[in-house]
């Protein structure tokens, strides 16, 4: 192989313009083709910035001529050469460089290249799995370079932004104790402590307080956080947090620095001027209008409470549910009466993986109705229906009744369905908003208890607190959600301060005073000596990239991202370690059990 000793890189191919037309350069990186035109071999050069056209005259140079013909997809080579203008019928326009080419008069090999597992091209359709296994090759690509560097450009843009708003970037420590994000949390066994574990952070969360109470007063980090749950399109099992905490503030004091963030990313990255302040919606209104604490406010189709209507109805579905405590909704899928009965009974099918037992349905028609259960309906009923749902002829009329939970959830998920099939979303439009005033905590019906919705240390609102000892599902949290376009961007809320409310919380989410001093004894103990009120939030970041990348999928934001299994199919790990390791840890493995 030969080396690069005497050359020296000029420029990136695509940093070269019509201006240095006539230039010497110097230029290096990967073939991504050669085609032979006889006397002409013409190679296409690709570097981080882009490609270039390097072309090989054997009337110039037979010897050069020759060795071009050497080259194969992904050699990495230098080449020395004068930049030229192609001729008029050979310019690109689809390309960046598609007006020039280097003439070479020098080519050395650095590396050969056995022939890639799959062809290296922008938009590749080859198999995931295969493109994961050789990772390095796929982050050829453009379209990945090009999702990394945007991905930098947000993490500069944010040390930026908040560096200029008075924030500080303080590391905080990833062999830690469990923190209470409510996923389960990885652990790492301690050699010289046989028998204790420590947990990966799934977020700063305790120690970003402690900051505060240290008096560092702003604090950001882009971290690692670690969540053992089940992954998504949209979740990994370790992924990286915008992460940030203020002192003396309460909830409009986050929201604005953070809408100035999300609005300079926006002018930054995709030069879009979003308006501030950002649309809010209350808990409350979000499920009541879109079924979702994480609205797609891009379209309508909105659901509407028919509880009132068809309370008495003789559809018994609808009238024993709502005299069971539940409700019945529905959404009015305007223009979608020309669906099939197949496409009705997918739709479903859809809430019923949602739980719910079945989709009701009313077609309208010219003279009159389709549907399977107009027959139980009055016509009073039926008219009311009509008028509340703003029902015309054409539309596709669609109701689930149970418990608000279930008809919330199934509805929901069955509008993003329905925006999708009837074309409703504008996938150029990016449509952010606040959800406030969450619900403090939760009933977790398995273990019979109350727990946080968001976390323990979220602090109720002022003009609820009173509901705590009464009635604990009425307390409204001062927490706060960004949604970008149906995807929770980030969350945060303001934090109790008060140890004896910090103390009571513990309390209602069944924490003995014990249990509580055990897991998170030293913030209690903090507590003792001097607290800032004080409040934050955390992006997601890959979630943000995601979205400012226009994929859906996680992992094409993400170097090295890991799989639905949680493995990385690059490296094999999870794997199995030697048994000296598990010794020296004083680890036995036992079979896994049936279930
Ligand atoms: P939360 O748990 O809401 O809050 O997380 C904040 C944001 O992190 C992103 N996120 C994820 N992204 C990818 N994969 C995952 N598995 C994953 N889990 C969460 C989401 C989410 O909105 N400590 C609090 C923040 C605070 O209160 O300040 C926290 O971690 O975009
Ligand atoms: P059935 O009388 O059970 O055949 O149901 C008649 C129609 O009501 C079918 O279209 C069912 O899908 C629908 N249905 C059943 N249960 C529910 C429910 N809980 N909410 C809404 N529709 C339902």
């Amino acid at each position: 192989m030969e080396n690069i000793k005497g050359l020296k890189r000029t420029r990136l191919c695509t940093e070269l313009s019509v201006n240095d037309v006539g230039k010497e350069v110097v230029l290096m990186g990967w073939v991504q083709r050669r085609r032979d035109l006889g006397a002409l071999i013409f190679v296409t050069l690709r570097d981080r910035s882009g490609i270039m056209q390097v072309v090989f005259n054997s009337e110039a140079d037979p010897e050069l001529h020759k060795k071009a013909f050497q080259l194969r997809s992904e050699y990495v080579i230098a080449v020395r050469g004068t930049l030229a203008l192609r001729s008029p019928e050979a310019i690109n326009r689809n390309m960046p460089t598609g007006e020039l080419e280097v003439l070479a008069k020098e080519l050395r090999i650095l590396s050969k290249s056995e022939t890639p597992p799959f062809h290296i091209e922008e938009n590749s359709d080859a198999n995931e799995a295969l493109r994961l296994k050789y990772r390095y090759l796929d982050l050829r690509r453009p379209d990945l370079q090009g999702n990394l560097i945007l991905r930098h450009r947000v993490a500069k843009i944010a040390r930026d932004y908040f560096d200029a708003n008075g924030f500080l970037e303080i590391e905080t420590p990833v062999l830690t104790k469990s923190t209470p994000e409510g996923a389960r949390d990885y652990l790492v066994p301690s050699r010289v402590q046989p028998g204790k574990f420590y947990a990966l952070p799934q977020s700063p969360q305790l120690f970003k307080q402690l900051l505060m109470i240290s008096g560092f007063d702003r604090y950001m980090q882009i971290t690692k956080c670690f969540r053992d749950e089940d992954l998504r399109a949209d979740r990994q099992p370790e992924f990286t947090q915008i992460d940030l905490e203020m002192s003396f503030v309460d909830v409009e004091d986050v929201i604005r620095v953070n809408e100035g963030f999300i609005q300079r990313v926006f002018r930054e990255i995709l030069d879009i001027e979003l308006p501030v302040p950002f649309k809010r919606l209350t808990y409350k209104e979000a499920m009541e209008r879109f079924g979702s604490d994480k609205p797609d406010t891009r379209f309508g189709l909105e659901l509407k409470n028919v509880s009132d209507i068809v309370k008495d109805s003789g559809f018994k579905v609808f009238s024993d549910t709502i005299a069971n405590g539940g409700c019945v909704r529905a959404i009015n899928a305007k223009g979608a009466g020309t669906f099939s009965r197949k496409e009705i009974d997918a739709l479903g099918e859809t809430v019923k993986t949602y739980g719910a037992k079945g989709l009701a349905w009313i077609v309208i028609e010219d003279n009159g109705v389709r549907s399977p259960i107009a027959k139980f309906l009055t016509e009073t009923e039926l008219q009311n229906l009509k008028e509340r749902l703003e029902a015309q002829v054409g539309d596709l009329l669609l109701f689930v009744a149970d418990k608000e939970e279930i008809v919330f959830n199934s509805l929901g998920h069955l509008r993003l369905v329905l925006g999708e099939k009837l074309n409703l979303i504008d996938h150029d439009k990016y449509d952010v908003l606040w959800v406030t005033e969450f619900p403090l905590l939760e009933r977790d019906e398995e273990e019979n208890r109350w727990v946080a919705k968001h976390h323990p240390f979220t602090s109720p609102m002022d003009e609820d607190i009173e509901y705590l000892d009464t009635d604990p599902s009425k307390v409204r949290a001062k927490a706060y959600d960004i949604i970008l376009n149906g995807y929770e961007l980030g969350g945060g809320s303001i934090r109790i301060h008060d140890i004896e409310l910090q103390n009571k919380m513990f309390n209602i989410i069944g924490f003995s005073d014990e249990e509580a001093k055990e897991r998170f004894g030293f913030l209690l103990e903090a507590f003792k000596y001097g607290v800032p009120p004080h409040g934050g939030l955390a992006f997601g970041l890959d979630r943000l990239v995601m979205l400012l990348a226009k994929t859906s999928n996680i992992r094409d934001v993400i170097a090295f991202p890991k799989v639905q299994n949680a493995s990385d199919l690059m490296t094999n790990a999870p794997d199995y370690v030697d048994e000296k390791q598990l010794e020296e840890l004083c680890i036995k493995t036992v079979e896994p059990s049936e279930n």
